[in-house]
This record gives C-alpha cells, structure tokens and sequence, in this order.
C-alpha cells in the first residue's frame, strides 16, 4: 500500500516539525532553531535541535535526524506508513482508502480484533487480582516483593480456578469464539470443549513497544508444572520479534540495554530502578531480537542466570548480539542464581556495581572454554592456547584482533609474538579471516580515505541547504554524478532539482526513503557541522576548497575507472577541464 508522493508531502507540510516534537520533547527557541535533550540518547546538555525552516530535526549527539515522518518513525516505532497516517489524521487530511487493497483492509482489522481481545483479557486479569477471589495472586506477588506500583506498571493479572470464565466473558462482551481461539486465550479438546488457557495463574500480559497487549505468560503459584504457560504465537505475537519489558526499556536512555531470562527478572530489575532491563519470551534470544534491541542501545549486557543452562544461554547469545554487530558483556552473578535473587539479597547499590564490571563477552567466553582443559598439564594447556588462537580469528578487523590478541597473551600468560603467529597460521587455514599483516612501520593509519570524500560532500550539501543562493555559482561545475553512487548520489539529484525549481526542500528530500536508517543517514547530510569562522574571507575559502574536493574526488574515481567505462573517460576529460576552471574562480558568498 503506497502513498503518493504529492500526498506525503501535503500532509508533512501540514504538520509543522516544531508543534509535533513539543509535544514529546521540551524546547527552546534560539535563532531559528530550537533545541532540546536529545529522545534518542541519554544526554545532559542539548545537542537537539529543531528547524522550523528546514522542517528538520537532528541530534548533534547521536547523529539521529530526518523530518516529521522520521521523528514519529524513531520515536513511536512506527512503520513508515504508520507515520504517515498519524499525521494525516492529526492535520485532518482525508487518505485514499481505495489505496487499501481489499486484503490488506481485512487483515489490518482482523489484527485490530486480535489486539481488542487481549486487551479485553489482560483487563480481566488485571480486575481479577485486584478482586476478592484474587487474593492469592496478590500474595504471591508480594511475597515476591513486589509493589503496587509495580504490579500496576506491569499490568500484572491473575486467572481465576475456573476454566471457562474468561471465555464467559470474552462472548458476554461480544467477541466471538473463532477470535478468541485465534488469540491463543482457550484451548479445545473433544472432552471439555473450549475451555480457558490460563486458569489459577498469576499473569503478565506481553506488550509490544507501543503498549499493546500481543500475548500472555502464566505462571503457577507454587512448584506446578508447567511453572509457565505462554501465549501461542499468533498474527500478532511473534515471539522472536518482541521482548518483554522493551515497551518501557526503550526510552530508558541508558546507553545499554539489559538482557535477562525471565519476565520475572525483568520486572524485579525495573522496580529496583534498571528500567533497561528486557526478556525474551519464553524462547530463546533471537537475531530478530537483536536488531530490534541495537535501535536503542549499542551495547547489550547480559543478565543471565548463573547456572550452566543460563551460561550457555549467553554463550549463544553473544554469538547472535555479535553478528548484529552489538558489543556484548556479561553481568555476573554470583553466588545468586538471577538477578531477582541478587536484588532482594543486595539490592541495587551492589547491582550497578556489578553492572559497571560486566565482563567483555569474549573474556566470557574464554573464561567458559578454559573449564575444558587442565591447565597444570602442558598438553591441555597447549590445546587450550590453541582453542584460544582459533577463537581469535573470529575478530576479521585487523585493529580489533591486534588488540585482543595483546590483551589475551597478557591475561593468560602467552607469550606474545607465538599466539599471534599461532593466530596468523590457523587464519591462514581456515581462511575465514585475512591473515594479520605486519604494519610496513608502526604507525598505522586511521581514517579511511573514503571517510574524507563522503564529509566533503556531506559538508557541501549542508552549505547549499543552508544558503541556496550559492547554488547557481557552483552549478557549472557540480552535478550528482560528482556525488558517491548511492544514497548521497540520491539525495544531491532530488535537492539539486529542487534548487533549480527555486524551492529548496530539505525535509521534503527525506520523505524520498522509507528506510528510518536511510532517512537519518540523508538527514544528516544536511545538518554537517560547520567550522565557525571569523568573516567573509575565510568562509569564502573554505566553500571554495569544499566545492574544489567534491570535483576532485569525483574526477580522481572517474580516472581510476577508465578503461572499463567509456562514459567516463567523457566525464574525466570534462571534469579535468571545470577543475582547472574552478580553481581559478572566485565564488563569492553574496
Ligand atoms: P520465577 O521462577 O518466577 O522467578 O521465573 P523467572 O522469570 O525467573 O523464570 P525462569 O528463569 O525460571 O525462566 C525464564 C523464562 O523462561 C520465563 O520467564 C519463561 O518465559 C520461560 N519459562 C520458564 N519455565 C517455563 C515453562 O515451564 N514453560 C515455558 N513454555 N516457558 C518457561
Ligand atoms: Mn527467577
């Protein structure tokens, strides 16, 4: 289902960007601008800034940015259609139903259905425990210690002794026995017939990011079996795309997230004040899991129980937060089993200080591998070392291995030079990372040339954002073809035939992607810190060199291409020329 694009636009302009994020952040007018802390990271002096003019935002802290589809995108967690429909309904801006196929239209209010019930059941539940007959939930949470509050926050429940009552409810309020088999709330035998799923158990609804009931665990008060009983997946409870306690974890702000086994765990973590804390449910950690967790935080610490079932839990689960690309460490324990016991025994002074000494996951998992050797045996020990070296290869930057390898030889002992050839060898023969290369000298060089030509270009368009009466000075000598192929290629297209309209519409040029990474990556291309300068002069110059590096760069990768594209040598013949030129003209700032 799409939108067009003339209608995206109307119903953006229509939202003004500095109304809509008042209402979520606070702000202060300065120039033109206003600013606020940051929603997107933890911050204490703001580094937010909103545009009324450009109709943008962007964080000079976290580099999150884009315009007001964006910010409802990064925000709520809203999907890009989403977005767009909550401010259209926000600015009364009628949208197309004709768009909807038929399909869609059912499958979006069969969702709707799904996602009443189970608000209807955790209400239930919520009421029930509350009431008379529920007492003995309520006293089982607070014999766990836990609050009022808290059991409110979590919209604890409790499913009463008999096993048909929800279901007696659901209908008497209207809902059908199809839906609400649909929704996981019953089961059905020949025997009994539909009867409740839940019954003489404490609950904890499942919420979605956005606070919505999508499922149910519930768990028995005593040593029963099962302890806990999940919701089934449905169409709107996909277990490996949702973690418990994420509704309230996500805008927590605190530079990590806390991965814990059990809703339990989470809950004890959030009323002790780590309100980062989430959980899978009921399944193992997922890959889906982990990106979902690396919108918010890019480092995930491991809370897991310390018994050997939770220490393997977190081995995989530190292979799965690496591929994500998260930075993973372990909080130990010990000598209580989950983080539910550590709390109630040392509460949450001893946490944190177990927190800040959370474990680098890959000393975790060495720790965990040198269980199976015997170090006091030289042969085992030489395995060990082995295993070591294998482990190593896994690092595929040659900075990071370097740095591991380092540290690794000093905490084990190793002599330095022999775990690094050791390392070098079986990454040799595994091939699954390049083999270390001596450093030709033992300076090594950090920024990647790359980083340069994409900040110059980025650093040009801000400028033409910022004052578009440059535009027709340079447009002689820069086209988007001197912009790297992709995105900025993209987005200097679409702002240069709004310059040559006469309307620049920087806001406008983000709604071209529905990617929320794309869009803060394009907005941030307009928001390039500028260096301040003194006066005119100085500025003039700088503009000049920025204008003179784009075409440079751009000539130097249409050179390096020739011989493979004709178009190119058309382009390098061109482009040397309106180089020379370029050099020599004065482009005034006027
Ligand atoms: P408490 O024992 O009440 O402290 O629970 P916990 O939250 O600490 O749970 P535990 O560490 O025992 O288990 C972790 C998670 O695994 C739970 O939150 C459930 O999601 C899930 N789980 C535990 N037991 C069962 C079970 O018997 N069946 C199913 N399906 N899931 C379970
Ligand atoms: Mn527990």
């Amino acid at each position: 289902m799409y939108y067009p694009d003339e209608l995206i636009e109307e119903i953006r302009m229509k939202n003004d960007i500095v109304d809509v994020i008042s209402g979520y952040v606070r702000l202060q007018k300065k120039g033109s601008n206003h600013f606020g802390l940051c929603p997107f990271h933890n911050e204490k002096s703001p580094s937010f800034s909103v545009s009324g003019p450009k109709q943008m935002y962007y964080c000079f802290g976290c580099g999150a940015g884009g315009n007001v589809i964006t910010f409802l995108m990064e925000y709520e967690n809203y999907s890009f259609q989403e977005a767009v429909k909550v401010l259209a309904d926000r600015a009364g801006v009628q949208l197309p139903q004709m768009e909807y196929s038929q399909k869609a239209r059912r499958e979006e209010s069969r969702r709707a259905k799904l996602l009443e019930v189970n608000k209807e059941a955790a209400k239930y539940f919520y009421y029930q425990l509350r009431s008379r007959q529920g007492s003995i939930g309520y006293q089982y949470f607070k014999e766990r210690q836990l609050s009022d509050e808290t059991m409110n926050r979590f919209g604890l429940g409790y499913s009463n002794k008999y096993s048909d009552d929800l279901i007696r409810y659901l209908k008497s309020k209207g809902y059908t026995e199809d839906l609400i088999r649909d929704a996981g709330l019953c089961n059905t035998d020949e025997k009994h017939g539909m009867y409740d799923k839940f019954w003489n158990r404490v609950m904890f609804p499942i919420q979605d990011i956005n606070h919505r009931v999508i499922g149910f665990g519930g768990r028995v008060m005593g040593d029963g079996k099962p302890k806990y009983l999940n919701s089934p997946e449905t169409e709107i409870f996909d277990k490996s795309r949702n973690l418990y306690g994420l509704n309230f974890a996500r805008t927590s702000r605190k530079g990590n997230m806390i991965l814990c086994e059990g809703y339990m765990d989470v809950i004890a973590m959030h009323q002790a004040g780590f309100n980062q804390a989430v959980a899978s449910l009921g399944t193992a950690f997922t890959s889906g899991q982990a990106s979902l967790l690396k919108r918010y935080a890019p480092e995930v610490l491991l809370c897991y129980d310390s018994d050997g079932a939770g220490t393997n839990a977190a081995l995989r689960a530190i292979g799965i937060l690496k591929e994500a690309g998260l930075t993973g460490k372990v909080i130990n324990l010990e000598p209580y089993k989950d983080p539910d016991e550590f709390m109630k025994a040392l509460g949450p002074e001893e946490f944190q200080k177990r927190l800040d000494n959370a474990e680098n996951s890959f000393f975790f998992e060495l720790r965990q591998l040198q269980k199976d050797y015997n170090l006091s045996d030289p042969e085992s020990k030489t395995n060990f070392h082995r295993a070591i070296a294998k482990k190593l290869c896994e690092f595929s930057e040659e900075v990071e291995r370097e740095n591991y390898i380092e540290a690794v030889a000093q905490k084990y002992n190793i002599g330095f030079e022999n775990l690094r050839k050791l390392v070098r060898s079986y990454a040799a023969q595994t091939g699954l990372v390049k083999p270390v290369e001596r450093p030709k000298s033992g300076i090594q060089k950090k920024t990647a040339p790359q980083d340069n030509v994409l900040r110059t270009q980025k650093l040009l368009l801000t400028w033409l954002v910022d004052q578009p009466q440059l535009y027709p000075k340079i447009k002689k000598y820069i086209t988007a073809q001197d912009f790297s192929e992709g995105l900025y290629r993209r987005v200097a297209e679409r702002l240069f035939a709004d310059l040559d309209s006469g309307k620049v519409n920087p806001a406008g040029v983000i709604s071209m992607f529905e990617d929320e990474e794309e869009q803060r990556e394009a907005a941030s291309l307009f928001h390039t810190k500028l260096v301040s300068m003194e006066n005119d002069q100085e500025k003039e110059k700088a503009f000049h060199d920025i204008v003179c590096a784009v075409k440079r760069n751009s000539y130097e990768r249409d050179s390096a291409s020739l011989g493979t594209d004709v178009a190119a040598l058309q382009r390098v013949i061109a482009g040397k020329k309106l180089l020379e030129e370029l050099n020599k003209t004065h482009i005034s700032l006027q």
